[in-house]
């Protein structure tokens, strides 16, 4: 009948995963053999492959009710861990460990066998059961050391390891501690026998005590003997900040069946001794990764910050009889920050001046020409300055000023201030002359086109109110390349109204936004819209200040 249950047991739970309608995938079962009586913990997350946020519940079959995470309970769940505090014999059984991550879901069960075990020193009684892992091999006339396997989750502190070799604890001589390990110089066949290490554990306050039992045998022959090669460092240099923080890692291959110590020292002590009180420098525990005939382990060095005395002296990574060190540096000035720097300010100068040059543009521009233009023009065979091409706007108030500005102020201004020669339709041509005519031949005479725009009035259009000659010379002159400049009566809004030459001129040259009043007596040839004016009128050198008149005051830069 015992049979029987056994297999229906068996039946059932090789079904389980079956039955439950999840889409878990099992992983073999793993066989766990920890002593009862003390604590024990059991970490899944590194027995398969994860990427990513993972989610780890844990189960003891065939309860549906995950343990509890409450870190007072006896057994209960910390992060990834399964934690007993401590283990008791009752607790064996199946536990399964459900790792989901990614649309993957993982099942891991660990077959968990609490034995009774008696420390031999204690009770005299010299039966005990010793597991595998809880077997050490050292190598006659070498220097190695031994493992206190103590696995438990960060919030378990551990300390006053002490070690014993049948039943005596193990003092000085060759036998040195490094954390969890015991380093064993010039082993001999008598160190193999019976080793135990004590740790004391603390778990949110309450203490226990972890005992584990290490066979060591000695081998004297067969020794594999290969020498642990440091792939890092390299005696090399690491150029860092005072101050920052800093990790360096020693990456060692060593044959699988050598027990090397490896260890960063400063100055031949322990890191971790030589800064017991400051614990600024410490060594990380070491991980690694086996492979078929090596393993690959991994011990940082942390500088929770960098000082002054660290530059210059070498840190050195032992692994067994290797040794390979680093020395920090101060870092070389940047030199490209400087660069990079200079070139900023070069640029931001360069940036500043361009900007200061075009507010000042046209004050430098006319300075120059009164200061250094001869004061007769050069002879290019034009006889104007400029031609004034003016609509007749139909509003009386704005044929008004259009009549005040091309008859009065621009005669006023540049040519009897500014000295320039203007070419005005109805003032300037010889009686009697054809209108095309007029127009066609004194064009070509002048170097620049004025035209005046008056905004959109309803009744205004520049087409309707130009003569189509006129229309058709300043195309021409379009083609041609003469200067044009826009003068706009009032702030024109919309120019998709105007003449598609007109708007083309306004979008290259822009246009110049009349401003002032419009009696002929206030006009001075130095403020701001004239000055624009005279910008784009041909270069020419002033006449004296005589000639301005009292209107413009005393006279300024442009003198
Ligand atoms: C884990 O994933 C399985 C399958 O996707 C799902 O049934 C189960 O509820 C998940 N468990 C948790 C704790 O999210
Ligand atoms: C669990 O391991 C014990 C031995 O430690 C074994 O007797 C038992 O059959 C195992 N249980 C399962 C379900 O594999
Ligand atoms: C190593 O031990 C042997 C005896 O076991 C001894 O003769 C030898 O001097 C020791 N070597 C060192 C370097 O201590
Ligand atoms: C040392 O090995 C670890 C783990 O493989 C790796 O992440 C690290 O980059 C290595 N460091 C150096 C300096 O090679
Ligand atoms: C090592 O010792 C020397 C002299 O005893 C000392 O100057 C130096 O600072 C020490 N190295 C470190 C990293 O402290
Ligand atoms: C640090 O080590 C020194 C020398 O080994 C020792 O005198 C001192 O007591 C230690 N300090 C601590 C806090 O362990
Ligand atoms: C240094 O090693 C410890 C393990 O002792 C690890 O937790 C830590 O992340 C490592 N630091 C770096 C920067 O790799
Ligand atoms: C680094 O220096 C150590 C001595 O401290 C030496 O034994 C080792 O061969 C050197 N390694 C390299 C790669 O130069």
């Amino acid at each position: 009948r015992g049979m029987l249950a056994l297999l229906f047991c068996g039946a059932s739970l090789a079904l389980a995963p079956l039955v439950g309608a999840d889409v878990c995938k099992d992983t073999r079962m793993y066989r766990e053999t920890p002593p009862a009586g003390q604590p024990f913990a059991f970490n899944c997350i590194n027995l398969v492959p994860t990427s990513g946020k993972v989610l780890v519940t844990w189960y003891k079959y065939p309860s549906k009710s995950p343990i509890s995470k409450n870190a007072q309970s006896r057994i209960h769940q910390e992060q990834n861990w399964i934690l007993f505090l401590p283990l008791t014999q009752e607790d064996t059984g199946i536990y399964q460990c459900v790792i989901n991550y990614t649309n993957t879901c993982h099942r891991i069960h660990v077959n968990l066998t609490a034995l009774r075990k008696y420390w031999y020193c204690m009770s005299g009684n010299s039966q005990q059961t010793v597991s595998d892992e809880y077997q050490q091999i050292l190598h006659a006339g070498k220097d190695e050391s031994l493992t206190c396997y103590l696995n438990f989750p960060q919030s378990c502190i551990l300390d006053s390891i002490t070690w014993y070799k049948d039943c005596k604890e193990i003092k000085g001589g060759r036998f040195t501690h490094w954390g969890i390990k015991l380093s064993v110089s010039n082993i001999s066949a008598e160190d193999g026998g019976d080793y135990a290490c004590q740790a004391q554990l603390t778990h949110t306050g309450k203490k226990y005590t972890v005992l584990n039992s290490i066979t060591v045998n000695i081998k004297t022959h067969g020794y594999a003997g290969r020498i642990p090669k440091i792939i890092y460092p390299k005696n090399n240099s690491i150029e860092v900040q005072l101050g920052s923080p800093l990790t360096v890692d020693c990456n060692i291959t060593d044959a699988r069946d050598n027990t090397n110590l490896r260890s960063w020292r400063v100055n031949d002590t322990w890191v971790d001794d030589y800064y017991n009180e400051s614990k600024r420098i410490r060594e990380g525990f070491e991980s690694y990764v086996p492979f078929q005939k090596h393993i690959f382990y991994t011990v940082n060095i942390t500088f929770s910050e960098v000082k002054m005395e660290d530059y210059g002296h070498p840190f050195i990574c032992h692994a067994g009889v290797s040794a390979a060190y680093f020395i920090l540096k101060l870092p070389a000035p940047d030199v490209q920050a400087y660069l990079i720097g200079g070139l900023v300010t070069l640029i931001g100068a360069a940036a500043s001046v361009t900007y200061i040059c075009n507010i000042f543009k046209i004050d430098i521009v006319l300075w120059y020409r009164s200061a250094f233009l001869p004061a007769r023009t050069k002879e290019d065979g034009k006889l104007y300055d400029a031609y004034v091409l003016y609509p007749k706007p139909q509003r009386e108030n704005q044929s008004h000023e259009v009549d005040t500005l091309v008859w009065k102020i621009l005669p006023e201004v540049l040519e009897r201030q500014c000295g320039y020669k203007l070419f005005i339709f109805g003032r300037d041509e010889f009686p009697g002359q054809a209108v095309a005519n007029v127009i066609d031949e004194n064009i070509k005479l002048c170097r620049r086109l004025i035209i005046i725009i008056v905004p959109e009035s309803p009744s205004f259009d520049l087409l309707k109110n130009m003569s189509e000659e006129q229309i058709a010379v300043y195309n021409a002159l379009i083609q041609d390349g003469m200067k044009i400049i826009l003068i706009e009566l009032e702030k024109v809004r919309d120019y998709t109204a105007m003449p598609e030459s007109i708007q083309y001129i306004q979008q290259k040259h822009g246009a110049i936004q009349w401003s002032g009043d419009f009696t002929e007596q206030s006009q001075c040839a130095k403020t701001k819209f004239w000055k624009k004016v005279r910008y784009h009128m041909p270069p020419k050198r002033l006449p004296p200040s005589s000639s301005w008149g009292a209107k413009c005051g005393t006279p300024g830069i442009a003198h």
